[in-house]
């Protein structure tokens, strides 16, 4: 253990986001006419095969999967970063609701025709994939739940379904995709990343 010397000097602050690094995912969702609108999110994680999601209430995301419970989860590599961006100022309602006006945002239904991604059939599911993501993950949603302590985020519990990925980020002949060859989009306090270096693993990885 260091003496709190050798520590660097600490300060408390109060940040307006604490987006501390996550990656980005493209919430493919159901709109009403049967056409799939995109949205880029930060807030998701992980619990086996659940995929959890945060998104605002005043999103077109949250109106479509309240209505249609199916999505597809589709991870951008680093280089879609200018892609994801291009859809960043834009919704998919058509009444953009006030805080999000106030925020720069516009409705716009068109959201591949504005990142210039291309649209693929899923499997099994209504909304489409993104090719150019090199994974895709169909899912259902299982539950959405409003905190009570706040209005403005619901909490989307999906549960993966089929996982696709681009052949290139996969180790030959396994189902394992090569973290040497993968990478996500990191979303830092609003800054585009990438991963740095490989540093290690741990004691279960099975690669
Ligand atoms: C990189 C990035 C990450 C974002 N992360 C989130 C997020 O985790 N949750 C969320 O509700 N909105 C997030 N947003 C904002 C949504 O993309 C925005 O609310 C947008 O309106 C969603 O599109 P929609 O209204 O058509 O669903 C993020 C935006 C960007 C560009």
């Amino acid at each position: 253990m260091k003496p709190l010397t050798d520590l660097p000097q600490m300060r408390t602050i109060q940040p307006k986001i604490l987006y501390y690094g996550t990656p980005v995912i493209l919430l493919n969702t159901l709109n009403e006419d049967g056409s799939t609108n995109i949205s880029p999110i930060s807030s998701s994680w992980a619990l086996g095969d659940n995929i959890i999601i945060g998104i605002g209430t005043n999103s077109k995301a949250y109106e479509n999967l309240q209505r249609h419970f199916e999505c597809v989860i589709n991870i951008p590599n680093p280089e879609l970063w200018k892609n994801v961006e291009a859809l960043a100022s834009f919704t998919g309602k058509n009444q953009v609701p006030l805080e999000k006006l106030a925020q720069g945002f516009t409705f716009k239904k068109e959201k591949y025709q504005v990142s210039k991604f291309t649209s693929i059939h899923s499997i099994s599911f209504k909304p489409s994939r993104i090719a150019e993501c090199p994974i895709q993950i169909e899912a259902e949603v299982k539950h959405i739940r409003i905190p009570d302590y706040s209005p403005f985020f619901a909490i989307v519990e999906t549960k993966s379904m089929h996982v696709h990925a681009h052949e290139n980020i996969l180790i030959e002949n396994s189902e394992h995709i090569n973290p040497a060859k993968w990478s996500p989009l990191i979303y830092n306090f609003r800054h585009y990343y990438s991963l740095g270096e490989k540093k290690g693993k741990t004691f279960r990885s099975e690669t």
